[in-house]
Formats: structure tokens, sequence, C-alpha cells
């Protein structure tokens, strides 16, 4: 295992009926700025709660942060923060909503001219607004992390960026609020919490065997409350369990010692940007064919994959990862998510552009043994048509 050192400041207050708990949390006298994404807000009470929540202090709104938050609607929302005075940000939504808040927090502390320094040249976030969540959508992990990752609509980039200031202070979790979610987000959750640990835990063995085995946890647990979460009516318990199978997935827990990869997310990030497809849509398309492309360099987790997560057996262990490749994808397929370029019309000279687009930032050579070359990625692509 290698050495590691691990603080994770978010408090995390989760259950029924949490969200009043956000008044003792946020600074007496703060000037909040509560922001949201399109609206889905006013229509499951959570807008109600969160105002009455709020009774004491002086706030103000900012709605319309779009699913893949918008750098240009992150710096409309810097205008407000300014003319304000806000010192406090309350975050209302999915991981858009969040992830575009960690953003604007560091934004408004930010010295330089271009904000978007930050994630286009890696400028340093030397301290940023704080900021407290109020969870309403299962899937990120973004509510006890310090990532974000915000898109630039006029240079058609996507990109993260992370920083020791961008944890927020809380985050209210309370399942009830998932009701409202359509199929196609309960699907994204569950997918992009499974792929979230598979980045930390399908690399190469490392002596790790409590991540290992915590890894294994949050994956089993998806795959037994997933298609339930997703496809049955709405069950307390069932969303309790996929909304902290989703937080424990990238929460920092999962990476300690261990090496990881990352490289399906920077592949599904241009075609989110390039295609439109959701997030956790991008990464169903990507996984199966990354399994099998690196099956050498992943052999021995693939083996463990197999056996531990889907408890197959075989001598011959390039059937077990046959199989593991072949389970995955029908997991994601039971959710009703297509895992096809294909299926979601695009088209072959796709390929190209997403490896130029990696190629031009240099960001070619992914994963964990940055083994994953141009040529690699092309045929990871072409299997995924
Ligand atoms: O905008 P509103 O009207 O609120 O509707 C949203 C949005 O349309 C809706 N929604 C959210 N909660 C709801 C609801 N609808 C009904 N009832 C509710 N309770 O769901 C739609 C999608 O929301 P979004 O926030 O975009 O989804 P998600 O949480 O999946 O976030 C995706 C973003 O997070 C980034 C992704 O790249 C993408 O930009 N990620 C952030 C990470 C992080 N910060 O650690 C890691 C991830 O790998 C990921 O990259
Ligand atoms: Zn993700």
């Amino acid at each position: 295992m290698y050495n590691f050192e691990y603080k994770n400041p978010v408090k995390i207050i989760f259950g029924k009926d949490t969200i009043p708990s956000i008044s003792k949390e946020i600074p007496e006298g703060s000037r909040i700025l509560v922001t949201y994404g399109g609206g889905s807000i006013f229509k499951n009470g959570v807008y109600e709660q969160v105002k009455k929540a709020l009774s004491g202090f002086t706030f103000f709104e900012f709605g319309g942060i779009e699913p893949n938050p918008h750098y240009q609607t992150l710096m409309k929302a810097l205008d407000v923060v300014k003319k304000e005075n806000i010192d406090f940000l309350l975050a209302v939504g999915g991981g858009s909503v969040v992830d575009g808040t960690k953003f604007l927090a560091a934004a408004a502390h930010f010295k330089g001219e271009n904000p978007w320094d930050i994630c286009q040249k890696g400028a340093p976030v030397k301290s940023a607004l704080p900021l407290g969540v109020v969870l309403t959508l299962s899937a990120t992990g973004s509510e006890m992390n310090p990532f974000s990752v915000v898109s630039n609509v006029e240079t058609n980039e996507k990109l993260p960026f992370a920083s020791p200031f961008s944890y927020p202070k809380f985050s209210v979790l309370d399942p009830s609020v998932l009701k409202t979610l359509p199929k196609v987000q309960l699907a994204n959750g569950i997918i992009d919490a499974f792929v979230h640990v598979i980045e930390q835990y399908l690399t190469f063995p490392n002596k790790a065997e409590v991540q290992d085995r915590w890894a294994e946890g949050v994956l089993l647990s998806l795959i037994e409350y997933g298609p339930d979460y997703v496809l049955k009516e709405f069950d307390y318990d069932i969303a309790s369990n996929a909304m902290w199978a989703a937080t424990m997935a990238l929460n920092g827990q999962l990476a300690l010692g261990v090496p990881t990869d990352w490289a399906t997310h920077g592949i599904g990030h241009e075609l989110t940007v390039l295609y439109g497809l959701d997030h956790a849509q991008s990464l169903a398309v990507v996984l199966p064919g990354m399994m099998e492309v690196m099956r050498e360099e992943k052999h021995e987790k693939l083996v463990r994959f197999a056996k531990n997560v889907w408890n197959l057996k075989d001598e011959d262990e390039n059937i077990l990862i046959d199989q593991a490749i072949i389970q995955t994808e029908d997991f994601f397929r039971s959710l009703e998510t297509k895992t096809r370029l294909s299926e979601y019309g695009i088209p072959k000279e796709g390929i190209n552009r997403v490896i130029e687009k990696l190629e031009m930032r240099g960001e070619i050579n992914m994963g964990e043994r940055k083994a994953l070359t141009a040529e690699r990625l092309k045929t990871l692509l072409n299997m995924r048509f």
C-alpha cells in the first residue's frame, strides 16, 4: 500500500427530514446565495424546506445552473456574489449545481484575471467562499469531495479542478428527496457511482486489502440495490443505500494507498462535450471497452472483480474476464441505459474527434500505467459501436 494522508472535513447530515438542520450549520448573520438548477427544487418541496430553514438569514437566489454546469452561467452568478456581498453559498441540487457552486466559491476569491484558468491552466485555488450542500441527486460524490467539473461552451471544454478549499462545510443527504428523480437520473446515479469505484479498484493489486474490500462492498451494494432503486417504486431504505453508496464511492476513502485510473472519465467527458451524452451514459459506453483493451494490464484485478463481485467461477482466467465484462455491460443495460456509441447516434468520425481533443490537451496515455495510447483508445472506441 502507498503512503497516504487523509482528512475529510465534510460534515454529513444524513436521513429523513434533515433539511431544517442547515440553519444550525450556517454561521449566524451570513449573507447567503442559494444556487440551484433548472427548477426541480420547486416541484418537489425542497425549495420550500430550504426557504423555511433560512428564514432567519438574509439570502439571495441564483437559478439556471445547467447539467454539466457552464462556466458562462457561473460568471453571472459571480456578479450576484459581488453585488450582494455574499459570504456563504448554499448549493441545492445534483452534482452539477454542487460542482458549479464549488467553482463559484473559488472564482469569488480568485485573484487572477480569468477564473477559467482554474480549470484550464490549473491556476491554484488559495481560498474560496464557504459552501454548504442540500443534495437532490445521488451520483457524483461531489457532496463529500473537493472535486468539480465545469464546461466552457465557448471553447468546447469540460475540465475538472480540485482544491482543499472546495470541500463543502456540510452536506445534507435526505434520501426522501430522490423520490422525484426521473428513471434516467436514477440509473445515471448508480452507474456513475459504480464507475467511480471501478476507477479506484480496477487497476493493479497494491496489497491494500481494506480498500479493495470496501470497493467490493460498494459495488455489491450498487448491484444489489441498483435495479430496485431504478426500476421499482420509490422505497426509502433502498434510496438510502443507493445514496450512501454514491457518497462512499467518491469521498476519497477508496483511493487511499492505491493506484487510480480515471481514463474512462477522461474519455467520457469528451463524449459529453461533443455529443451531449449524460455523464453516466458516457461512462457506460466506455467502461466495457476499457476493461477489454486493458485486460493484460488489469488482469489480476479483473479476475478478482469477476470472482468477488460477480461471483463467477471458472478455471480459465480469460473466460472469467470475458464474463465479467459481459456482466458489467448487462448490468448497465438492466438499468435501461444504452451502452453503444451507435445507440446515441454518434458517427464513426466521432472517434477521431475524441482522440484529437485528448491529444490536444496532452491527455493521451491515460490510466494507472499510462498505457492507454491513442492507438488503443481508437481500438476501444471502435469496439463500442
Ligand atoms: O436542474 P434541475 O431542474 O434541478 O434538474 C436536474 C437535472 O436536470 C435533475 N434533478 C436533480 N435532482 C432532482 C432532479 N429532478 C427531479 N428530482 C430531483 N430530486 O437531474 C438532472 C441532472 O442533474 P445533474 O446535477 O447534472 O446530475 P449529476 O448529479 O449526475 O451531476 C453530473 C455532473 O457532475 C459531474 C459530471 O461530469 C456532470 O457535470 N461530476 C462531478 C464529480 C465530482 N464533483 O466529484 C465526479 C463525477 O465523475 C462527475 O464528473
Ligand atoms: Zn463520474
